[in-house]
This record gives structure tokens, C-alpha cells and sequence, in this order.
């Protein structure tokens, strides 16, 4: 496919942009004592997906909740273990380690949201993170344990792709054969799994799932469709779907998000070429769409007015910015503006969506908007905003730090 795009205001992000340290210190320091006190007042069972009035829901006795079951339960734990990166503070650790740990464990015992895309959403910073930062050996073999499981039931070889839910999918059965942006971020997993168990069968997988995404999701325009459907059949490609973004057509922010973070993650693994290439792309269509406040509408069909806002979608181009800027040389043009363009994300983050954060918002961040189509979590908080906010705070903190992806 010809991609033909090119950043249209380059004047915009042309010069330097520092977040003052003490900025984002300061920041840090009232996001962390935020979710330390929500934890001593809720305790760290895993709340809802997105809050409903700024509160999210928690703890035994609410159906469905509680346990570690969705795909943002590995954000939550990931929530802690950034924390104790940025604070030191064993409180954070004794959460992720002593009292989620066994319900990653549990997960895998009682099959619990496991015939899911988002798996690796869950077990990388959920897990991974754990054995990353600790060397357990527990989260270590019981995160190849549903990787193997995993694998096995969600990517496809003949479509070179990691499908949606397979649980939806039956052979023969249209509905459900597709792949989307988020997996994206289900590619790090492949990845890890091929690095600690050394078979490269997984690495090429991932490898052969991003190259599928930038093929088949990534447009001319450098925009992304959600989902592209596949024949469940012939595995030959049929149309893109945009199931949370305002129209088939149009690009889902946050859909787009995991593009401008997901192939840098994927480069990470494999400086493959076509990887630079098309996240270039991804990003230029993202910058032309940012708004003027930095802030993204979610779905980046609007560039002003008053339409919900999503700031994770900040968070996650911020992370992702920053990492990208890990391989473009000084030389790259690329490197000055995604450096200015990330760091202005993220501060405008920082200055507008956490205002009240000791009372009002349960979240550490606010404006975030889950699913508008659906009705779910519009200008609300949720539990990823957090931690792609935390997360993006750390980057810029410690440039130096070793990702869990
Ligand atoms: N499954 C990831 C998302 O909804 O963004």
C-alpha cells in the first residue's frame, strides 16, 4: 500500500517542550498518595472497568466485580508496580505482589477471561511486570502457562493474525475472524514469551500480526480501522469495521493509540524497517488531528468543539512518542518533534485532567472516555487512563526505564 502523509503544522512541535521536573514530581507524588488512599479506603480488589459519576465500583458483595476477570485487571496491578517505581514505597509492592499475584494464578485455574484478544493487555503488565521486576518464578510459569493457552486459541497461522475474541469465532462462522488495533498491545506478550522460552516460532507470529495490522488497518491517510474482517474460510481480507469509533470510516482515538505505541513496541523486538515506516504515518495522522489544547477527541474525525474528550489517548501517545524516540537518531526529523509533541501531551494532561484528584475523581486522571457508540464510561475515569498516565509520568521521569511491554 502507497502511504502519502506528511505532518501539516511541523511549526507546532518544532520547538523544545520540558515538562519542569518538579512538575512532574509533584504530579507523580498526588497521583501515587491518590491511589494509595483509595486502596486503604476501598481496598485492591479490582474495580469496573470505567467509573460511572467519576466513582469507580469496588469489592466483594457487587457481582461480576471484585475478582481479577477483564482486560484492564493487568492495568490495575500494573497501576502499583509503576507507583513503586516512582515512590519506592513497599506499600505499592506488597499489592502487586503479595495480594495480586495469587489472582493471577486463580485466573488461570478457574479459566477466567481467558478466550480473549486482550490477554496479553492482562498478563503482561499484570504479571510479566512481576517477574520482570522481582524475578518470581511463580508469575513467571504461570504467565507461559496462559500464554501457551493463549497462543494456541487466539492467533491464527493461516491469517498471520491474533483474532478478536476467539471465543466468538466458530470455524466457518463470519463473526468474530478479525483482528483490531488493540492487539497491538497482545503482541508484546508473543514477544516476551519468544525471548524467556527462546522458540522463534512466537516472535514471528508477533511479527507476522504486525505486519498484518500495518497491511490491512492502517490507511493511506495514515488512519486506522478498529477490526478488519477476515474470511474465516480463505483467510482472504474483506473490509475494515470501527466498532467504538464514530463511524466505520472514521479513526477511533484510542483505537489509533495502541498504533502510535504498539508498533514502537513491536520495533523494540525487531527493528524491522516497515515497522518506522508505518508508525510514522500513524503519527503524523494523529498530530494533524490533535487538537489545539493537546488533549484528543475520541475519535479524531473532530478537531474542535464540545464532543467527549479521551486523555488516555494522551497518555498512550505520550508512551509511545517516548518510546519511539529510543531509535530515531538526532538526525531523524521525527526524533525533535515527537519528543516536543509527547511532552506537551502529557503536561496537558497534567493541567487539565487532574484537577480535584484528592476528592472528586475516584480515577487519577479524568476525561477519559471508554465507549461512546456503546453509552459506556463517556468523560468518565478508567482504570488504563490511570495507568498509561502513570506510566507516561515514569517515562519522563526516568528516561531509562526498562518497559513492561
Ligand atoms: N481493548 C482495549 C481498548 O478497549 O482500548
Amino acid at each position: 500500500m502507497i502511504r502519502n502523509t506528511r505532518l501539516e503544522r511541523p511549526e507546532r512541535f518544532a520547538k523544545p517542550h520540558v515538562i519542569p521536573r518538579e512538575k512532574l514530581l509533584a504530579a507523580a507524588k498526588a497521583a501515587c498518595d491518590k491511589l494509595k488512599a483509595r486502596v486503604e479506603r476501598d481496598g485492591a480488589d479490582f474495580p469496573s472497568t470505567c467509573s460511572t459519576q467519576y466513582k469507580y465500583t469496588v469489592g466483594p458483595g457487587v457481582p461480576g466485580l471484585g475478582p481479577n476477570r477483564n482486560w484492564e485487571s493487568g492495568m490495575y496491578t500494573g497501576c502499583f508496580w509503576l507507583a513503586y517505581e516512582l515512590t519506592g514505597d513497599e506499600f505499592f509492592k506488597k499489592v502487586a505482589l503479595d495480594m495480586h499475584l495469587p489472582t493471577y494464578v486463580e485466573r488461570f485455574e478457574n479459566m477466567r477471561g481467558l478466550d480473549d484478544h486482550d490477554v496479553g493487555f492482562v498478563y503482561v503488565p499484570g504479571c510479566v511486570s512481576t517477574y520482570k521486576l522481582t524475578g518470581n518464578e511463580l508469575a513467571k510459569e504461570t504467565a507461559l502457562k496462559v500464554f501457551d493457552y493463549y497462543y494456541n486459541k487466539s492467533y491464527s497461522k493461516e491469517g498471520k493474525f491474533i483474532i478478536r475474541s476467539h471465543k466468538s469465532w466458530r470455524k466457518g462462522q463470519i463473526y468474530g475472524y478479525r483482528t483490531m488495533m488493540d492487539s497491538l498491545m497482545n503482541a508484546p506478550f508473543l514477544f516476551w514469551a519468544s525471548e524467556v522460552t527462546g522458540n522463534e516460532e512466537y516472535k514471528r507470529s508477533a511479527l507476522d500480526h504486525v505486519k498484518t495490522t500495518a497491511d490491512y488497518l492502517i490507511r493511506c491517510d495514515g488512519s486506522s480501522y478498529h477490526h478488519y474482517q477476515f474470511d474465516p474460510v480463505t483467510s482472504e481480507p474483506l473490509h475494515g469495521v470501527t466498532l467504538q469509533g464514530k463511524s466505520d470510516e472514521s479513526c477511533w482515538s484510542r483505537g489509533h493509540s495502541w498504533g502510535v505505541y504498539g508498533f514502537p513496541i513491536a520495533y523494540s523486538y525487531s527493528q524491522e524497517p516497515f515497522i518506522k515506516e508505518v508508525h510514522r504515518h500513524v503519527v503524523n495522522f494523529m498530530l494533524n488531528h490533535l487538537p489545539d489544547d493537546n488533549i484528543p477527541y475520541w475519535d479524531f474525525d473532530y478537531v474542535s468543539g464540545d464532543q467527549p474528550r479521551d486523555s488516555s489517548v494522551a497518555c498512550i501517545c505520550a508512551c509511545g512518542l517516548h518510546e519511539m524516540c529510543k531509535y530515531l537518531s538526532d538526525d531523524e526529523p521525527e526524533k525533535a518533534i515527537y519528543e516536543c509533541a509527547g511532552a506537551k501531551m502529557l503536561e496537558a494532561v497534567i493541567d487539565n485532567c487532574t484537577g480535584d484528584i484528592g476528592t472528586r475523581y475516584d480515577g487519577l486522571i479524568c476525561h477519559v472516555t471508554h465507549a461512546k457508540p456503546q453509552g459506556q464510561g463517556v468523560d468518565e475515569c478508567a482504570v488504563y487512563g490511570d495507568y498509561f498516565y502513570l506510566e507516561a509520568l515514569l517515562r519522563y521521569l526516568k528516561p531509562d526505564w526498562k518497559k513492561y511491554w
